[in-house]
């Protein structure tokens, strides 16, 4: 009788459970007894016949009143004993607990795991049989993190860090609950936590991984090259305005594009997506058909990601962003004298001239062949012809660039305008990239 409690999910829940009951068995056992007393007696000595009765002249009993003393102390000892042996057992938290970061908001609760920084809201995966401990903060009010099936709560407090710890001891799917009032919907502030198999917790931690940055900064990221961890759209996307290979990314968003088919698409995340995934699709009017498909190489979250930062690439916050950092790219601007030599010249052209987009100095592979030892180099061209990357040649692949195109690689060379001069200079200076 009286067993309100919800389901033992964790190693701990049969102790809090039994010392609860405990408490509930004697509550009951003296609500009934001293309730029950003082009715049996309204009832039984109740004014009869509109009389008064003498009553007898009673002046204490000392062995009842030491029992009604000493009874409850060793109730009180005993429960309080109890109390303390549970709750520092609660507390514990042993040492290869998996820690999992806990925000709560109004109204939500979001969870970053500390293993990889993996970041997912309002539903925790965690692995059966293991000691979790969940650290938790708030970033508005105070939130209380209830878990009910593993007996484990705790207030979630803004710039400090508590925490509850556990071990899960079957799978399932539990309430995570808000206890404490936060708000409008402070009861709507619900999570649910999910306890998997080990394998299966190892194989979702390993899914759909994202740092823990703010999408657009994240997208910026991706935006960068190979080596930093981006997916080097930067090679043939400008963020000035710049015509590369591919359009540049600058008021992208939103803008109405014509395509290579006489149509007008309208920049949306779908356009973008459908973009970057099947690239071949839809080929803006006047641009190669050069980019590589992502699709299987990239994930949605690294997507959303990405058109996050594309919405912040705009005329606006690029002004704004150069106000902050003035006049980097001037000092660092190349000598261009007169007095300095074609090498040195036709090195600054290399940057100026956008060559970099697609053409690397240290061997690895871009849009174009890279420079690294290509002076002299002898290869095939697409129409199988061979070649030998001597100055005509080089001049030559400047001048009208998918007139000799090299195998293996797109015919999707663009050039700004240049002279005759700066040509010879960049030839110069591609000799020197060894
Ligand atoms: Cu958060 Cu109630």
């Amino acid at each position: 009788m009286f067993r309100f409690l919800p389901e033992q999910a964790s190693e701990i829940a049969p102790s809090v459970d039994w010392l609860n009951n405990v408490i509930m068995d004697i509550s009951v056992f003296f609500t009934v007894a001293i309730c029950g007393a003082m009715i049996y007696f309204a009832v039984r000595y109740r004014a009869k016949e509109n009389r008064d009765h003498d009553t007898p002249r009673i002046h204490g009993s000392h062995l009842l009143e030491a029992i009604w003393t000493i009874v409850p102390t060793i109730i009180v000892i005993f429960v309080g004993y109890y109390g303390i042996v549970i709750f520092k057992e609660l507390r514990a938290v042993p040492q290869d607990a998996r820690t999992i970061m806990v925000t709560g908001k109004k109204w939500s609760w979001s969870f970053k795991y500390e293993e990889n920084g993996k970041l997912v809201d309002n539903e925790a995966v965690i692995p059966v049989g293991e000691p979790i401990k969940f650290v938790l903060t708030s970033t508005d009010v105070l939130h209380s993190f209830f878990v009910p099936a593993m007996r484990v709560k705790s207030d979630a407090i803004p710039n400090r860090y508590t925490y509850v710890a556990f071990t899960p001891v079957k799978t399932g799917d539990y309430h995570i609950f808000c206890t404490e009032y936060c708000g409008t919907d402070h009861s709507a502030m619900r999570a649910r936590l999910k306890v998997v198999p080990k394998a299966d917790y190892a194989r979702w931690l390993a899914s759909d991984q994202r740092p823990s940055l703010p999408p657009a900064e994240w997208g910026k990221q991706l935006f960068g090259s190979v080596a930093t961890g981006g997916k080097g759209c930067e090679t043939c996307h400008s963020l000035d305005g710049t015509r590369r290979v591919g359009p540049t990314f600058l008021d992208l968003f939103g803008k109405e594009e014509p395509m290579e088919d006489g149509s007008v698409v309208k920049v949306d995340e779908d356009y973008i997506r459908t973009s970057i995934l099947y690239p071949a699709k839809q080929i803006v009017a006047t641009y190669p058909n050069a980019m590589t498909a992502f699709e299987g190489q990239i994930t949605e979250d690294q997507i959303g990601a990405l058109i996050a930062f594309m919405k912040t690439v705009t005329t606006e916050n690029m002004k704004a962003q150069e106000a902050a950092a003035p006049a980097a790219d001037e000092a660092a601007a190349p000598a261009q004298s007169a007095d300095a030599t074609p090498e040195e010249r036709g090195k600054a052209l290399y940057t100026s001239k956008t060559c970099v987009a697609c053409h690397s100095l240290d061997g690895s592979r871009l849009v174009g062949p890279s420079f690294k030892g290509l002076y002299g180099k002898n290869g095939k061209l697409a129409d199988g012809t061979a070649y030998t990357a001597d100055d005509a040649y080089l001049t030559k692949s400047i001048k009208d660039p998918n007139s000799q195109v090299v195998e293996g690689y797109p015919a999707a060379m663009v050039i700004p305008p240049i002279t005759d001069a700066e040509i010879s200079d960049l030839v110069a200076y591609i000799k020197t990239v060894k």
